[in-house]
């Protein structure tokens, strides 16, 4: 399969010859200094993170999420995870300072789906885009209490295997690339995570958050999932993250003849360490039934119970860190005392 960089037009084209996984927005649910999977109880953590899902999101996470959280920002009404990933900023190449990037909703999005506030995309594949292989290939959901990560931010050099950016210009998502776009984006920077696909099928975390499961990604798309290995030898559903981050307000506080790229993630290191988090919290099983059957391709599953965006929008969290992440800032990463400080 090559690189899925559709148009309106191609992307009908593949919903009619194929029946492979769910794919739905959520909505930003915060954006805040917690990181209930890597450093669980920290409050405030390392760097910002921007979080779509449930409303059970905490700096601690333990047990069935799903019978904790009461509203999601997902369009699927049943699904109570987060997901979560590093919030980008930009970097003035003048004078230092830092100011965030917003994230806006991947275009496009199908099916009564609009209206989605910032947040990401979400994908749960079977086998690859254009099948699910069932018989083949069954698919087991995750667990209540599942968390894994992807990416780390003290990788440097090239990131994972899907791991990737893309710079979108007049609509066109342009090739994958494994570090941030050196011109300008006029339609914004797009990343996407591909999560590990095989687990362990005994463990709900794992020290590092990723040793509980195998992955099978091997390059920057949507491949047909391989045989999991016999020490993971239990198929997951393939998750993976797309974001749309919108530079364009930047565009002219920086050229590319003079600066080097000016966008960074949270935890300053480089584009390399690109990262993103999962919190299972699917309602009962209610994600097994959906990746049971062939019926669900994007947001077109007749099992699945979904809600009006305008619905998933409403739902919030408090803010539990209380700082300052908007504005002009100088040094917002690592720095405890400073992060946040208004220029
Ligand atoms: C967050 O977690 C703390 C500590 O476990 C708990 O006391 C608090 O009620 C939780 N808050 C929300 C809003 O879930
Ligand atoms: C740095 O430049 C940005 C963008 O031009 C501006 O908003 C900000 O006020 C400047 N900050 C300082 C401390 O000079």
């Amino acid at each position: 399969m090559k690189s899925f960089t559709p148009s309106l037009g191609l992307l009908a084209t593949y919903i009619v010859g194929t029946q492979a996984g769910l794919r739905f927005p959520c909505s930003t649910l915060t954006s805040q200094r917690l990181d209930p999977a890597a450093q669980p109880g920290a409050l405030p953590s390392a760097h910002l993170h921007m979080i779509v899902g449930g409303n059970a999101f905490n700096a601690t996470m333990e047990g069935d999420v799903a019978e904790r959280a009461t509203c999601t920002t997902c369009q699927m009404a049943e699904d109570f995870s987060n997901y979560w990933v590093a919030h980008m900023f930009f970097k003035d190449p003048k004078n230092g300072t830092y100011h965030r990037v917003m994230p806006q909703p991947v275009q496009p999005l199908l099916g009564g789906s609009q209206g989605a506030q910032g947040g990401l995309t979400i994908y749960y594949t079977q086998f690859d885009l254009s099948k699910d292989n069932l018989k083949q290939n069954p698919v087991k959901s995750f667990p209540p209490g599942f968390r894994m990560t992807v990416g780390s931010p003290t990788v440097t050099g090239k990131p994972h295997a899907g791991l990737s950016y893309q710079c979108i210009q007049g609509g066109n998502r342009g090739a994958l690339i494994s570090t941030f776009p050196t011109t300008k984006c006029n339609g914004g920077i797009f990343t996407t995570h591909h999560f590990p696909p095989c687990w362990d099928g005994k463990n709900l975390d794992s020290p590092d958050h990723q040793a509980h499961m195998f992955n099978t990604v091997k390059s920057e798309y949507f491949d047909a999932a391989p045989a999991c290995p016999s020490s993971h030898p239990v198929r997951m559903p393939q998750v993976t993250f797309e974001i749309t981050w919108d530079t364009t307000k930047f565009a002219n506080l920086w050229d590319p003849a003079k600066d080097a790229n000016p966008f960074v993630w949270s935890f300053e290191g480089t584009a390399a360490g690109t990262h993103a988090d999962y919190m299972f919290g699917w309602k009962g099983d209610a994600l097994q039934r959906a990746m049971d059957k062939s019926e669900c391709f994007y947001d077109g599953c007749g099992s699945i119970k979904k809600q009006a965006m305008s619905e998933a929008n409403k739902c919030t969290v408090k803010d539990f860190v209380r700082e300052n992440i908007d504005g002009c800032m100088f040094a917002p990463t690592f720095h405890l005392f400073s992060y946040g400080v208004l220029c």
